[in-house]
């Protein structure tokens, strides 16, 4: 495949399996080229065959800023410019907070907070000396509405989405679009492999964070998200030149924002009148 000079070029993290890896075979055959950030260069090495002139793979770890600015200095050097930048790579933690360990939140947050935000700013003095660009990032349905068990995991996902609200507002003027993706479970390797568990159990949390990574586990591999459809989707929206601030995805989580966004409603009616009587009365 050998897709032409001046079509559009895709950063994407984490490209070697799920939602990344279709997003970078759709991105491909939508007539872009891709650069693919992964941990292991030689998981790709078969779609690198097909795509030798359209794809070039970089090698990342997003808990290490030095390797994720090496990264965008490849991408910048192989085709000159960057026009959507995907922080798709990221793994869960399971486990109520007093049972994880201050490693694993450490590399938790590294990884799915830290490391997008390290990104985000290595590509900035691209896209804002092109005055073009799209930030596109993962959150996930534990930020619209968090579980027990995924403190870390969620707050980093709700962090990445106040972020990005913020980023919006600051970037616009250079022309550069920002949207967070929210998935609800899609059946790829995350509730598998990409899933970290609490170092230390305790019985007092198995009613809580204990029965969610029960959950977690009777869903894994019937997630109803398609995680090929997924990729349809962000690559449609990109290709339409849309840039909605949020993109939910799958009846789960466009269910679960709306039932959330109902809740918050109802509890902001309750106590609107404690609220509004906190301010100086008025002059
Ligand atoms: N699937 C879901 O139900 C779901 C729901 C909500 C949000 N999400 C989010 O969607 C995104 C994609 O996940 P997925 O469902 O496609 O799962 P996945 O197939 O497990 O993909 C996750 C990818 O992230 C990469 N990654 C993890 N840590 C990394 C690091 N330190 N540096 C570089 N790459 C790293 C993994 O690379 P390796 O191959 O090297 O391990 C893997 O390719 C994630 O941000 C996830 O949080 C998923």
């Amino acid at each position: 495949m050998s897709n032409p000079t001046d079509s559009p070029v895709w950063f994407i993290t984490g490209a070697a399996s799920g939602i990344g890896r279709r997003l970078a075979e759709q991105a491909l055959a939508s007539g872009a080229r891709v650069v693919a950030a992964v941990r292991s260069p030689k998981s790709l090495e078969d779609l690198a065959c097909r795509a030798v002139d359209s794809l070039q793979v970089v090698s990342v770890d997003m808990a290490e800023p030095a390797s994720i600015r090496r990264a965008v200095e490849e991408a910048q050097r192989c085709w000159g410019r960057l026009d959507v930048v995907v922080n798709n790579a990221g793994y869960g933690l399971v486990g109520a907070l007093e049972e994880c360990g201050d490693d694993q939140i450490a590399r938790n947050l590294a990884t799915n907070l830290v490391g997008p935000l390290q990104l985000i700013r290595a590509v900035l003095p691209f896209l804002r000396a092109q005055r073009s660009g799209h930030l596109i990032t993962l959150g996930a349905a534990a930020a619209i509405g968090n579980y027990p068990g995924f403190s870390v995991y969620g707050g980093a996902k709700a962090a990445l989405e106040a972020v990005s609200e913020s980023l919006r507002l600051e970037l616009a003027p250079f022309g550069i679009r920002v949207t967070v993706v929210v998935p609800g479970p899609f059946r790829t390797d995350f509730i598998q492999r990409s899933l970290d568990r609490a170092a230390h159990r305790m019985p007092e949390y198995e009613p809580t964070a204990g029965k969610f990574l029960g959950f977690l586990e009777r869903m894994n591999g019937r997630q109803p998200g398609d995680p090929e459809r997924a990729a349809a989707a962000i690559v449609r929206m990109v290709s339409e030149g849309k840039a909605p601030m949020r993109l939910v995805l799958g009846k789960y989580a466009v269910d679960k924002t709306r039932k959330t966004l109902a809740a918050r409603a109802v509890e902001l009616a309750a106590w609107e009148a404690v609220g509004l009587g906190t301010d100086f009365p008025p002059t």
